[in-house]
């Protein structure tokens, strides 16, 4: 418990989501404005684009369920104003409960000074996002970390988007002095996008980098063919740590999927659940004004769907941190 509440993410939490909002609603008013500019102005184009929003939004409602289309513009514009900070604390808590079982010396990070995590489904780059905060905890707490490398698995338009959010809240963590160890967590990491197999080809064996693998609400009942193979892969290379996360009612799949991490000289990590309020807490105002903002632009909302005006304004329309009920798997080597 004391541990805990020395993390600097969490006493900064309320500093970071500040930035974290001003970077996706900012981000979010660009993205917006270029996708209204591309879609023109004539009268019937409104309903095409509506069209495009309600479709994009019904796919995000059914997230939990089927896996929409990533590989579109408007579906991550939404899943970046809504998921992404979601998402990022997943993640965050992953890392977290993973150091903590391991429990080494001074609570460190990771046991080298290198760092190496393959990101398989990086959609909104959630991962590489909450490992800058563990490092900056890292850093906070003295620990030394000579480098960080993350391989970014996934499709163009998700990776974009997160790239395009990484940059400016990158930009803008520099001009806040608090922020110091973020800034140097943010430095201190190279990223790629990469294919599985680049990847495990490239994977680096050198003895002071420590490996993870992670693959966090990626499966799904139609990809669970086409990942196998991934995981697998993924498998073979012996990293230090596999995450695997999803919506909780997806438990089986996860289980199904990350079979090949089952077993000798791997052991699940049990302590994800109970640390439930670490990380990022609070509600991102800019962001969920945003939200708001589209449902009541006037060409478009005489044309947006019921449900789609729900999502953005209704009752739980907030943009928080705080994910939706989380299944954790996380496999450490023995
Ligand atoms: C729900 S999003 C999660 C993204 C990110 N991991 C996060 O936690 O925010 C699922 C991501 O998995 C990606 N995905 C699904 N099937 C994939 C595949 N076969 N190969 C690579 N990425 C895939 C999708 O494109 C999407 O970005």
């Amino acid at each position: 418990m004391v541990q805990h509440s020395l993390n600097w993410t969490h006493r900064m939490s309320r500093r970071i989501v500040t930035v974290l909002d001003r970077t996706i609603s900012d981000f979010g008013r660009q993205r917006l404005a270029e996708l209204i500019r591309e879609s023109g102005d004539a009268p019937q184009r409104a309903v095409a684009t509506a069209d495009r929003i309600n479709d994009s939004l019904n796919a995000l409602a059914n997230l939990a369920y089927r896996m929409p289309r990533y590989n579109d513009d408007w579906l991550a514009l939404f899943y970046a104003l809504w998921y992404q900070p979601k998402q990022i604390n997943v993640a965050y808590r992953a890392i977290h409960g993973m150091r903590a079982s391991r429990g080494l010396q001074a609570g460190n990070l990771i046991s080298g000074q290198r760092l190496h995590i393959v990101d398989f489904g990086s959609g909104s780059l959630a991962m590489l996002f909450a490992t800058a905060l563990a490092v900056a905890d890292a850093l906070h707490r003295g620990e030394h970390l000579d480098s960080v490398r993350i391989d970014c698995i996934d499709n163009e338009e998700m990776i974009w988007t997160g790239a395009l959010i990484l940059e400016h809240f990158r930009q803008i963590v520099e001009q806040q002095d608090e922020l110091g160890p973020l800034r140097d967590a943010l430095e201190s990491i190279h990223w790629e996008v990469n294919g599985i197999e680049q990847v495990t080809q490239a994977v680096q064996f050198e003895e002071d980098t420590e490996r993870w693998f992670s693959a966090l609400h990626v499966v799904y009942s139609d990809n669970m063919t086409e990942i196998a193979p991934a995981i697998h892969a993924m498998r073979a290379t012996d990293p230090f740590v596999a995450f695997f996360t999803s919506f909780a009612l997806k438990e089986n799949l996860v289980r199904q999927v990350a079979r090949p991490f089952e077993g000798a000289p791997y052991l699940p990590v049990e302590r994800v659940q109970h640390a439930p309020h670490l990380g990022l807490t609070g509600v991102l105002t800019n962001t969920t004004n945003l939200r708001r903002e589209i449902a009541n632009l006037e060409r478009l909302r005489p044309h947006l769907s019921e449900t789609s005006v729900n999502f953005l304004t209704g009752r739980r329309s907030n943009v928080d941190c705080e994910p939706q009920s989380t299944f954790y798997r996380i496999y450490l080597r023995q």
